[in-house]
């Protein structure tokens, strides 16, 4: 667990502040417990059997955190994986070949030909690529995203419902779907919606379940080989001090009870599939940082790190909201507002803002040197890195109890100057 114990922040059993001498900064820093326990208590909050998740991968590609999700969903955690790159990072994984879904967006030939030949399930996302589908691999199993209407999600840029959005095949479309699945005797064995992320409200998803399911009731002549319902992921987790957790206990029992009505009048037991991402690795993971410069205008004091949204871009992206912790003294004494900025060449690189800009919080009083945790970074945080102002992607560890792992070392100079190591660039 991440928590608070005499004032200090704790990654596991290991105090944040050992893990950035250790390690150094940024860095950032996994509990092995914390992703366990909420993949139990996924598998554990929803009754319907059968029931499977897909991991959206795209949360958090590291391979030791998708064994761990491996492991701890026993038989039922596969992964649903957007590129090709995904799909080889699940099969290294050890993920089955049938654990995994390829569900991606505006997708090339090759990149089905890819998915065609390690075996895995196709999602396909347009009635272009389920006709090319056909084309390529006429009477294969099948599954195809709709897009239902309804989206729901923290921010515009993640809500995957409704005409505003790209994905899916439009829901008044599903009867050319059909037409194309019978043109080439493809196998339609699921149906999937996804319709976004960061989802609080039990209501939304219900809301988008029964739009799926009826379209499913409408077509159940055409739906012999279904084996699957996937409903999408988007079980959002509680970033801001006043939000609060999803009711997992009443998703859990509407979410089944609504499913194992509908099977009950389906006449065949289907399982229920969901995809979380966010949900399973959020709150695992932290990304440490030190305090090197800190000044102020008349507006602001700015106290500076030494990362920035080259590492963590969702307070820029969206205005998301991360807490952030002084990792040895967590709340006690003198408060005082500030700005957290990062060290990127960009005003808007701050941590510390909502969608409108800026917004100053509150903390312990912080001087250089200091390190900072920017907390529940465990989902899209590394996977959104990138190489912006030519700096290197961080290290990532994975603390287990009392030990602590390297799972991915900081990225060498050499690979962001020349994309090779130092050795490499000098052989023919
Ligand atoms: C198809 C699909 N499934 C699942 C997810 C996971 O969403 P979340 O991390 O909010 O659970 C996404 C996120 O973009 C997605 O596109």
């Amino acid at each position: 667990m991440i928590v608070e114990k005499d004032n200090r922040l704790f990654i596991g059993g290991v105090a944040a502040s050992e893990l950035a001498k250790m390690h150094g900064t940024p860095v950032y820093a996994y509990d092995e417990e914390t992703i366990r326990m909420k993949v139990r208590a996924l598998l554990d909050g929803i009754a319907y059997q059968p029931l499977r998740i897909f991991y959206a991968a795209k949360a958090n590609t590291n391979i030791s955190i998708l064994e761990i999700i491996r492991d701890e969903g026993k038989g039922r955690a596969g992964l649903d994986a957007v590129s090709p790159g995904e799909i080889e990072i699940a099969l290294n994984a050890g993920f089955r070949q049938d654990e995994i879904i390829f569900t991606s967006t505006s997708v090339t030939d090759e990149e089905m030909k890819f998915a065609i030949g390690k075996g895995v399930l196709v999602n396909c996302d347009s009635l272009s690529q389920l006709e090319r589908y056909g084309r390529m691999s006429p009477g294969a199993k099948v599954c195809f995203r709709v897009n239902p209407d309804v989206g729901a999600g923290h921010h515009g840029h993640v809500i995957t419902g409704g005409p505003e959005s790209k994905f899916g095949i439009w829901a008044a479309d599903v009867g050319s779907a059909f037409g194309i699945v019978e043109k080439y005797g493809l196998k339609v064995v699921g149906i999937h919606e996804h319709i976004g992320s960061g989802i609080l409200e039990t209501e939304k998803f219900l809301t988008a379940m029964n739009v799926l399911l009826s379209i499913i009731e409408k077509n159940r002549d055409r739906l012999e080989s279904l084996e699957f319902v996937d409903f999408g992921g988007g079980i959002g987790v509680p970033y801001r001090p006043d939000q609060k957790a999803i009711d997992f206990r009443e998703f859990g029992a509407a979410v089944s009870r609504l499913f194992a009505d509908f099977c009950s009048s389906f006449g065949r037991t289907l399982s229920l599939v969901i995809e979380p991402g966010r949900f399973l690795v959020a709150e695992s993971g932290v990304l440490l940082c030190t305090v090197n410069t800190i000044k102020s205008t008349p507006s602001h004091k700015f106290v500076g790190v030494n990362t920035g949204f080259n590492h963590l871009i969702r307070p820029m992206a969206y205005g998301s909201y991360h807490p952030i912790v002084l990792v040895n003294n967590c709340g006690s004494g003198r408060k005082e507002k500030v700005a957290v900025c990062g060290d990127i060449c960009e005003s808007g690189d701050v941590f510390t803002r909502n969608e409108a800009g800026i917004a100053d919080r509150e903390l312990p009083e912080i001087r250089e040197g200091d390190v900072l945790a920017i907390m529940i970074a465990g989902a899209y945080g590394f996977s959104m890195s990138s190489n912006y102002n030519t700096r290197p992607r961080p290290a990532e560890v994975l603390v287990s109890g009392n030990s602590v792992k390297v799972i991915r070392k900081p990225e060498e100079m050499s690979h962001v100057i020349y994309g090779m190591s130092a050795g490499d660039k000098n052989k023919p």
